[in-house]
């Protein structure tokens, strides 16, 4: 591996200069500005060690997995399968038999409302909050249509925070899932995951966490968090789109009927009788990305390579600073402003639409993202049609944040 912060303890500090050469994407120019890369919660760039074991893959071993006596087949199995243990090792889980691969959190969510929401009824409630992402509030809605069950949604403070004593006095009887985002993608908020958790044990009501912005940004330990599921995107933690996975509890998934029919997720099939394959087979249906499950395997290498603790250290002071530098600016109004956030500085500037500033900024090669954010009931609560969000990675430094307050500085002269 080529990455340079190899081997280091867990206190010393990150060697950005030479992270940031890993990511080619980076040393590009865009409107004749160094690149200041800020919109890392919508998607991540990749290392060269990532794009590297995708060539290797598609140069050297692709065969379809699974169902080949052949040895492009088995290498090919080998390098899946190998990306399903580290996504086990990554997280923490009990075993790899819990790691379904999807196409993302969205079809990680989807999976399970469609399947563990055959067992609920009319009457059962699912139980979201205010800070969700549209992902993780309209499967949860489709399942009510089609069942009569009832979406309940546990309010948040004007610091962005969820109130958890709601979310908690809105547990009930009827309660068949509670599906919480571990950190909020419009807000940056950290949830009380553990606290959540064990509310709704003691209840008896399982618990999904939306981990799609909190996957690249703090260590994630399923087994010691104890949820249920868990959810999270490849291409947000320095991997490939259209990868995915969902950690779902062995007992859960034993349980839970498949969601899609077709080849991988059977054993046998007659017109009779059709037995299904066992886990995590049972929830992939058809031929898997392969690539997309190495070049997350190899994320995975470069993120542990890396530093796991040492990122969640890194990025909480970038953010410190961050958040410093723009409440220092006149006019600017910060949204989500919790005690416990990571990576995310959502803002609004007195008189600029934020679509306008993401455009100023673009020709200062600051790339932020603007609009609703796929959280719209967010954007109801603060009373916004959107926000300006610039949000972190580890491969961000304090230059790209000057480069983006100097930004702001142009865009403020300008309509003023
Ligand atoms: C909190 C959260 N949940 C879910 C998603 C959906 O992720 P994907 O589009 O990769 O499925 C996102 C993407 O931005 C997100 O931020």
């Amino acid at each position: 591996m080529t990455n340079s912060a190899m081997h280091n303890s867990v206190t010393e500090p990150l060697d950005l200069e030479k992270i940031r050469a890993d990511f080619p994407i980076l040393q590009q120019t865009v409107h004749g500005c160094r690149l200041a890369f800020l919109d890392n919660a919508a998607s991540s760039q990749r290392p060269q060690a990532v794009i590297d074991a995708i060539s290797h893959y598609y140069e050297h071993d692709h065969a379809n997995v699974h169902r080949g006596v052949h040895t492009l087949s088995h290498r090919a199995t080998d390098a899946f399968e190998g990306a399903r243990l580290k996504v086990k090792q990554f997280i923490n889980a009990a075993s790899t038999r819990e790691i379904v691969f999807t196409r993302g959190t969205t079809e990680a969510i989807n999976l399970v409302a469609a399947s563990f929401g055959q067992t609920v009824g009319a009457g059962d409630e699912i139980l979201i909050s205010h800070m969700e992402h549209h992902s993780n509030i309209v499967p949860w809605q489709l399942l009510c249509e089609r069942t009569g069950a009832v979406l309940k949604v546990a309010p948040i403070s004007l610091s962005g925070e969820l109130q958890l004593d709601s979310l908690i006095d809105l547990m009930s009887e009827a309660t068949r899932l509670v599906a919480i985002t571990h950190v909020s993608n419009a807000l940056g908020t950290v949830n009380p995951a553990a606290e959540i958790i064990a509310a709704a044990h003691a209840r008896g009501i399982p618990v999904l966490l939306d981990g799609a912005q909190a996957i690249a940004h703090t260590p994630v330990d399923v087994q010691a968090l104890d949820c249920d599921f868990y959810a999270f995107s490849g291409h947000k933690m320095c991997g490939p789109t259209g990868i995915g996975v969902l950690y779902g509890r062995e007992s859960l998934l034993e349980r839970m009927p498949p969601w899609q029919g077709g080849g991988e997720m059977i054993l046998r099939v007659s017109f009779e009788d059709t037995v299904y394959n066992h886990l995590p087979y049972k929830f992939e249906a058809g031929t898997p990305n392969i690539a997309g499950a190495v070049g997350l395997g190899a994320a995975i290498d470069y993120l542990n390579t890396t530093g796991m603790q040492r990122i969640a250290i890194y990025e909480a002071e970038l953010l410190d600073y961050a958040t410093e530098q723009l409440s220092a600016i006149e006019n600017i109004r910060l949204i989500g402003t919790a005690t416990h956030k990571a990576g995310v500085l959502s803002f609004l500037l007195a008189g600029i639409h934020p679509h306008d500033l993401g455009t100023v900024l673009d020709h200062q090669g600051v790339a932020i993202r603007t609009g609703h954010h796929c959280a719209m009931p967010v954007m109801d609560f603060f009373g916004v049609p959107g926000t300006a969000r610039a949000s972190l990675a580890f491969y961000n430094n304090r230059q790209d944040i000057d480069q983006l307050v100097a930004g702001l500085a142009v865009a403020t002269g300008m309509f003023a």
